[in-house]
């Protein structure tokens, strides 16, 4: 994983969301049978879950350097677990929003919807999609820094500060920090899904798409032959390499697909 890139664009960049744009989406919903959706912080927006790299996003009063690589964890282990404490209690009372809703009510009988998000939340689950793979782990899950499985715990504030292992380790997030590598099971589920055969329609939703593999999967979609349509308020993300950009908030628009 990189670093992030700061630059802001302004809000919408002049591209509005046509009815023929959704209609095209939709038409292409009805008839498909795989669904891939790429989903980031757009998604959980609003649910009032921040983003990292919008005018009000994390990335903006927080350094990632700081907060969310393994370095800045060993070194001061209390302020980031501080820090992830407090989304952790944020998430907490976060609920699903219309987005998540509609993404899990497009999984119908014959129809596979595929999700991989960069969130960290659960939000998708909470909406009832069953096909979730959490590329860069999630807030309830613990491990010890030293080894062993990951854990659930939800406990929101944390009761001991920092949560320690029983072998006296601390623990860290079950989550993937800027330096680290994409954890082996959520990619070993990743890739048969693009072996089996077609996807019909790749969904990309509120992300920038700033790391490679995120590119590498809408574009492999694509190439199968998948409609690829970035949902995104602002010309960001894949821009101008999807068929379709439908400029507009997730909560409004994907449930307008269905
Ligand atoms: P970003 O914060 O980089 O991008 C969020 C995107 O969502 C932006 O392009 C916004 O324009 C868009 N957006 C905002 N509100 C939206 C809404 N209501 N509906 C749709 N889209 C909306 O978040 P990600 O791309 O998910 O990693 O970031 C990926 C990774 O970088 C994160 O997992 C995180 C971050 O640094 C780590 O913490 C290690």
């Amino acid at each position: 994983m990189k670093t992030p890139p700061s630059a802001a664009l302004p809000d919408n960049c002049g591209l509005e969301t046509t009815s023929e744009s959704l209609a095209r989406v939709r038409e292409c919903l009805a008839a498909a049978q795989d669904v891939l959706v790429i989903s980031g912080a757009g998604v959980s927006a609003e649910s009032k879950i921040p983003t990292f790299r919008d005018a009000d996003g994390l990335w903006q009063d927080f350094d990632p350097e700081e907060h969310a690589t393994r370095e800045a964890f060993l070194r001061d282990p209390v302020k980031v677990w501080k820090w992830y404490d407090a989304r952790r209690i944020n998430l907490a009372q976060a609920r699903p929003n219309p987005a998540h809703r509609a993404l899990a009510a497009m999984a119908v009988s014959d129809r596979r919807v595929f999700i991989v998000t960069q969130n960290v939340d659960d939000l998708h689950e909470q909406a009832g999609s069953r096909e979730v793979v959490h590329i860069h782990g999630l807030l309830w899950r613990l491990r010890c820094e030293r080894d062993g499985p990951a854990l659930e715990n939800r406990e929101a504030p944390l009761s001991e500060m920092p949560p320690l292992c029983m072998c006296g380790e601390v623990m860290r997030l079950d989550i993937v920090w800027f330096g680290e590598n994409l954890p082996r099971q959520p990619v070993e589920r990743i890739r048969p899904y693009f072996w089996e055969g077609r996807i019909d329609l790749c969904l990309v939703i509120g992300t920038e798409a700033s790391f490679g593999y995120i590119w590498q999967w809408a574009v492999h979609a694509r190439e199968q032959g998948a409609l690829l349509v970035d949902v995104n308020p602002r010309d960001r993300g894949l821009g101008s390499m999807a068929d379709v950009r439908l400029r507009g908030k997730a909560g409004e628009l994907i449930p307008r697909l269905i």
